[in-house]
């Protein structure tokens, strides 16, 4: 939950307001963000690592009130599409703290950036550095480029979300030498200038010895770069993939412990090898927004599956929180509108759409006398849910709100049937 949410009698307040009223100004199913516990997470990873080093990877969630936050809280900002950057541009975030990810950048992408003035692309593929290498001379641009490489390290967490063993699809790998090889041909591009290597293992990783794994080959391979081109490369990127925690036993990581523990172990490598420390960077993304964001639904129906289960259906679903049919996710959710003295009953909360896998939490005690009408809320939506919505069914996409000291507002507005049928260049008007 949001650091300042509590429950009074059963009720849930977000920000200093009462979900009730929430959900009666704005509708269900919504977003509620908690605008202090966001810019409160971005402020300590600030903190913990330097102004400017920590970029907010904004695939968890984005919106132009967002990205105008954590750029005030001194973030820099990840994007990994044209779609991400053009929410980044339209919020005037400072172009020089914007880094373009992906593994198959579309050529116009990689020309918007290069005409925004992008602060960094990280190149993930040697057509890309072919690609890059022509646009930069076309334009007669010189942008900052770093090389992702993928260490190895096998992260322990969700196989969609794992990122940095061999066989995926991300980046140069190091044990093959392609990292190495990737190195020589940006080298020989007059047109790109290489500031440092990039490493992102996963995403909603527990355990720090992954990190610090990736931080320790990263560090060998600026001394292989050293030794073979004279060079010392200035930055090194590990990327985000910090955990939160979504249900009881899950124990996220602390900022500065995270930060202190990376800062050893290339300090160590650097001081063998005579080195230069280099500057360390991040991206956390769910770590920023995950835990301040709350989902609202209404309940719409209560079917007790004699001898198994009640299905409580809320009324959205895998449309707005897509986590748990993709990657059996797991959530905390409470009956959010009223308290109640009811023995608990063995539930799942489904969502309304046509599928048996539309499920958002898979098991949760909810209490008997749950009724239609009631609001539940589902904790640490804030990262890829909004983001990886979709119009399953042609159902729109919920708004989000932000709160802060008892006020609300929107911040993305909910689509409407008009927003679905814009599109359809059929549809009678
Ligand atoms: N940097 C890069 C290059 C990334 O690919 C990612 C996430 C991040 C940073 C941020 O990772 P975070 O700190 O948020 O874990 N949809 C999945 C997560 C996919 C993450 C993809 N890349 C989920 O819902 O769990």
């Amino acid at each position: 939950w949001p650091r300042g949410a509590k429950r009074d009698e059963g009720v849930l307040n977000v920000g200093g307001i009462d979900v009730r009223d929430l959900a009666a100004e704005y509708g269900t199913p919504l977003y509620v963000y908690d605008e202090d516990d966001v810019r409160a997470r971005a402020r300590e990873y600030a903190a913990a690592f330097h102004d400017g080093d920590v970029h907010y990877a904004g695939k968890a969630f984005l919106c132009t009130a967002v990205a105008k936050w954590l750029n005030e809280e001194g973030l820099g900002l990840d994007v990994c599409s044209g779609g991400e950057l053009a929410v980044a541009l339209a919020a005037g975030f400072p172009v020089e703290k914007i880094t373009l990810h992906g593994n198959n950048k579309a050529p116009w992408e990689l020309e918007r950036a290069l005409e925004a003035g992008v602060g960094r692309v990280v190149l993930d593929s040697f057509e890309e550095i072919a690609r890059l290498g022509f646009l930069a001379r076309e334009r007669g641009v010189r942008p900052k480029v770093m090389i992702r490489v993928t260490t190895g390290v096998e992260a322990h967490t969700h196989e969609f979300i794992a990122t940095a063993h061999d066989d995926q699809k991300f980046g140069f790998s190091r044990s093959s030498g392609a990292a190495l090889e990737a190195v020589r041909r940006v080298l020989e591009l007059d047109q790109l200038e290489l500031v440092g290597l990039h490493s992102h293992i996963g995403s909603q990783i527990f355990e720090t010895d992954g990190f610090e794994v990736a931080a320790h080959r990263l560090a060998e391979l600026l001394v292989a770069i050293r030794d073979e081109h004279g060079i010392e490369l200035p930055e090194l990127d590990l990327g985000g993939g910090y955990g939160i925690a979504y249900v009881p036993g899950d124990e996220p990581h602390d900022p500065k412990a995270i930060a202190d523990g990376l800062r050893a172990i290339v300090a160590r490598e650097c001081k063998a090898y005579g080195l230069n420390m280099p500057r360390l960077t991040v991206e956390p993304g769910r770590a920023i927004t995950g835990p301040g964001g709350v989902t609202l639904y209404e309940v719409g129906t209560v079917k007790d599956v004699e001898g198994l289960r009640t299905y409580v259906s809320v009324n959205g679903g895998m449309s707005d929180n897509l986590r748990t049919a993709l990657y059996g996710a797991e959530y905390t959710c409470v009956l959010a509108s009223r308290t109640s003295d009811a023995p608990p009953m063995l539930s799942r909360l489904v969502g309304k759409h046509c599928e048996s896998g539309d499920i958002v939490v898979r098991d949760l005690w909810l209490p008997e006398d749950l009724a239609p009408g009631d609001l539940v809320a589902v904790a640490a939506t804030g990262a890829y849910c909004r983001s990886m919505a979709s119009n399953y069914n042609y159902v729109p996409k919920p708004a989000v709100v932000a709160v802060k000291d008892g006020a609300s507002r929107v911040i993305v507005r909910r689509e409407t049937d008009e927003d679905l049928l814009r599109l359809d260049a059929e549809a009678s008007a």
